[in-house]
């Protein structure tokens, strides 16, 4: 299964600076139960912000630049070399804008966390054929920051 992952607010921003723009205590919950035991695919520029392999699973760094090579961790030089190397292992597109947009034409399922606010960013999620996928809605939180999980399928 090759899936996609991501989180990004109404104007559909994913990050500023290099960083995620927003802090919500528990919204990465899926993110974690999604991806433990599985395959993490992430841009050079992702890795870094995180600063290190997560535990309990695979990351695979994208980049043309530089090596990140550790226990549960390699860098490959393209997405579609990535996937490869997973083989038949579920994986997750886990960002950021650049690797999204090549992912979107590849993912069978995008976990996307609708965060309902508009936030000032310069980096963003592509927009998609929503006809493509079947849109499912999964769970809603509220609270200072309310979010959706959703799941869209492809058709
Ligand atoms: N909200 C969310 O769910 C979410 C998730 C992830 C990230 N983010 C945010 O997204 C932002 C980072 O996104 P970004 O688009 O700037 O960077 P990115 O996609 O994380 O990383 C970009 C880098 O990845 C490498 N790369 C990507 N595609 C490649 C390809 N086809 N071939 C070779 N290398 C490739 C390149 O590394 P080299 O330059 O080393 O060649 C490129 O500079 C941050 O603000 C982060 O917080 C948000």
């Amino acid at each position: 299964m090759i899936g996609l992952i991501v989180a990004y607010s109404k104007n559909r921003v994913i990050g500023n600076s290099g960083c995620i723009p927003w802090k919500i205590k528990g919204e990465q919950k899926r993110f974690k139960e999604l991806t433990t035991g599985n395959v993490v695919i992430m841009g050079r520029r992702s890795y870094e912000e995180i600063g290190h392999p997560l535990p309990n699973r695979t990351t695979i760094v994208v980049s043309g630049t530089k090596n990140y090579d550790a226990d549960n961790c390699i860098t490959v030089k393209s997405l579609g070399e990535a996937v490869k190397i997973a083989g038949d292992r579920n994986v997750y597109i886990s960002g950021g804008e650049s690797l999204y947009k090549e992912a979107l034409s590849i993912a069978e399922k995008m976990y996307i966390t609708e965060i309902e606010l508009e936030v000032e960013g310069d980096t963003y999620f592509p927009e998609f054929d929503e006809a493509l996928f079947d849109k499912e809605i999964n769970q809603h939180f509220d609270g200072d920051i309310p979010y959706t999980y959703v799941t869209y399928t492809r058709k």
